[in-house]
């Protein structure tokens, strides 16, 4: 809650959980969280890849658990809030950070391919919003979005259609759990990560096309991210719930 004084961008003595927090975006706001002096546990389905970010986590000072989570499988959602809140006493900042993509045109998408990502992006953030949600007392969720939840991509079907879905659910979330939880989303344009990483350095005209397009010339470090989520979980967001913010650069509006 806020106080009477300014309402302050901080997440110190927070406590926080990154799902998809192993790589990419997901790692680089488990950090930031626990640079800024917040307990974090950030998770991902492979017990190498937790004992991992766990290992820098503590480096940097904060208190972490080492739990693995598959965001498909609801027993495993249901043990990470277990041992979150027995390790950081209570949880206030849910990030749900875990994603995939097919890539593959609709007429030859695969039903797998559409229900994993379906899966994956879709219902398991509503896994989590609702595991989470039936014992956070105060708080705010932040879900990766992505830009692409607007647009007309190639070869993205499922992705889109889910990370539609993330939007309207971040939307009714917050009907739901407030007042006392926020739920908003950061939609982020293209950042260099495992996901997005490939296709922007395949030596294709992609990246320039891209860079181009952007009025702020370049894409995203996984950092730019992690400071609007630590923004969404902090006081100075006191108000902001329901909401999709973009941090793309310019991208989606440009009009080149
Ligand atoms: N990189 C981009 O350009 C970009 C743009 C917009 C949105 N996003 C979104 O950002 C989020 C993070 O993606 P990223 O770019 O950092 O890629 P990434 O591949 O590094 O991160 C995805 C994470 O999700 C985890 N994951 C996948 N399936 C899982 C499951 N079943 N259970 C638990 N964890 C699972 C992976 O282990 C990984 O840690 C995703 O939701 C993605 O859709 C990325």
């Amino acid at each position: 809650m806020a106080s009477d004084s300014e309402p302050a961008v901080s997440v110190e003595d927070r406590s926080a959980v990154v799902i998809g927090g192993t790589t990419g975006i997901g790692r680089a706001i488990a950090l930031a969280f626990a640079d800024e002096g917040a307990d974090v546990v950030a998770t991902s389905r492979t017990r190498e890849a937790v004992e991992d970010v766990a290992t820098e986590l503590r480096d940097r000072g904060a208190t972490t658990a080492e739990v693995t989570c598959d965001v498909r499988d609801r027993e495993s959602i249901e043990r990470l809030r277990d041992v979150a809140e027995e390790t950081l006493g209570s949880v206030d900042v849910l990030v749900n950070s875990a994603g995939t993509v097919a890539q593959s045109p609709i007429t030859e998408m695969s039903e797998e391919e559409w229900a994993r990502d379906i899966d994956v992006c879709l219902t398991g953030v509503f896994r989590a919003c609702q595991i989470f949600g039936r014992t956070m007392t105060e708080g705010s969720i932040v879900n990766v979005s992505s830009m692409s939840a607007g647009q007309a991509r190639e070869a993205r079907a499922a992705y889109c259609a889910a990370k539609s879905g993330v939007d309207g659910l971040t939307r009714a979330a917050a009907a739901d759990l407030a007042p006392d939880v926020r739920v908003n989303a950061v939609a982020p344009g293209f950042v260099k990560t495992p996901m997005a990483g490939p296709k922007l350095d395949d030596g294709s005209s992609f990246r320039e096309t891209v860079d181009e397009r952007t009025p702020m010339e370049r894409v995203a470090t996984p950092e730019e991210i992690a400071g609007t989520v630590i923004y969404l979980a902090s006081d100075a967001a006191s108000f902001t719930t329901a909401q999709v913010v973009t941090v793309d650069g310019g991208y989606d509006v440009s009009s080149l």
